[in-house]
């Protein structure tokens, strides 16, 4: 196999020669056709979460099954399938619960092999996937079939990026219809929210972001209303057009404590303030208890978009299918498995959405 693997912080990503292993019992070959470029992997990549390295990343893709191991029933070579970020046991504590996003199965199974380096050594993938390969080694739960004849490329975002960030507005929020929402950070994640408040019928949703491009994507994308941090005040401009009250609804998307701040200082009394970006491990926030105690403001972490994979994947697709959902217009480039240090360069510099390896 050809895979992007990182071996030191902040250095870039080697594309070289693996060896594959073999295929234990539940484990499925599968040939990557599509692969997104999330800010996680750039998050990885400069250390933001300590994983041992080396370590192939990607972890949104499609594909097509190649091969699957003895025990493996339910799928069979050719199917089409879309890699999930968080696999789906549906057996331990949270899958039975019906909160299969947070399933603890992906801790279980640990750091599994998935190649080995011309040295020797072996070599695991971010959440036991690693798209960012031309073949990936899963775990039956970790993959779903799909039916759909919609381009890969759309599919490999559904993965992680437009779910986490449809998901946070649909299922962690629950957006009403006629709400106003606030949403802090437009890249792919949190152009997947926007989509999701204008899809639950929000009467005005406003986006949040210092790159003008991103701005402006967001009204095509659905905002009514942009605003940019750097020369406006985002609080006083949601307070005012809201009559002094905030937003029902606000998203921190970005990932950031200040932003996260920005986000509940947005909210109206009793609105929901949903956390969607990912800070780096330690990081910690300051929220005043009085506000939150006595104007019941109440923050939520969103994780996958509180996604129910196996039900929500095949939602998502049909709402792309009905042209309610426009993933295509996300994709900013296409590109080759060797640019993907060039996509992590362009996604820090704002000129991307998103890449898309195919
Ligand atoms: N206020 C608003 N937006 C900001 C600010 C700020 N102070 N600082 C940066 N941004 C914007 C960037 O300009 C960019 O458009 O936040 C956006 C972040 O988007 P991406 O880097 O494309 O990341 P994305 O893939 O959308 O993920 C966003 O969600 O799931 C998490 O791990 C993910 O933490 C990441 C976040
Ligand atoms: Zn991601
Ligand atoms: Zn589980």
């Amino acid at each position: 196999m050809r895979a992007a693997v990182l071996h030191e912080h902040n250095a870039p990503l080697i594309i070289e020669e693996l060896e594959l292993l073999p295929l234990a019992a539940d484990e499925i070959r599968v040939e990557v056709t599509a692969s997104g470029v999330c800010h996680s992997d750039v998050m990885v990549a400069s250390g933001g979460v300590p994983f041992p390295l080396p370590l192939i990343l990607g972890h949104e893709g499609a594909g097509r099954v190649l091969e699957v191991g003895a025990g493996v029933v339910d799928l069979r070579p050719g199917d089409h399938v879309v890699a999930a970020f968080t696999p789906v046991c549906g057996r331990c504590f949270f899958c039975v619960r019906g909160q299969t996003n947070l399933c603890t199965f992906g801790q279980e199974l640990g750091m599994v092999p998935k190649g080995v380096l011309a040295d020797g050594r072996e070599v695991a993938a971010l959440t036991n996937l690693g798209t960012f390969a031309d073949v990936l080694t899963a775990h039956r739960s970790s993959l779903v079939k799909v039916e759909t004849d919609l381009p890969d490329e759309q599919l490999a975002l559904l993965g992680c990026g437009v779910t986490t960030g449809v998901g946070a507005a649909l299922n962690t929020a629950n957006v009403t219809a006629g709400s106003t929402v606030v949403v802090i950070g437009c890249g792919g994640v949190g152009l997947s929210v926007i989509q999701g408040a204008r899809i639950a019928g929000a009467a005005r949703i406003f986006a949040v972001d210092p790159v003008e491009m991103k701005r402006k994507s967001a009204l095509d994308f659905g905002a009514t209303d942009v605003i940019d941090p750097t020369t406006e005040d985002v609080i006083d401009v949601v307070k005012t057009a809201t009559r002094g009250l905030g937003a029902d609804f606000t998203f921190e998307v970005v990932g950031r404590a200040e932003t996260l701040v920005q986000a509940f200082d947005a909210a109206r009394p009793g609105g929901d303030v949903v956390l969607v970006g990912f800070a780096p491990v330690g990081a910690q926030v300051s929220l005043p208890i009085l506000q939150m105690m006595v104007e019941e403001k109440s923050v939520r972490g969103s994780n996958f978009g509180s996604a129910q994979f196996l039900r929500d994947l095949p939602r998502l697709i049909a709402l792309v299918e009905g042209g309610r959902l426009d993933v295509d217009s996300m994709i900013s480039r296409r590109i080759r498995l060797d640019e993907v240090n060039d996509a992590f360069r362009a996604m820090d510099a704002g000129e991307v959405i998103r890449s898309v390896i195919v």
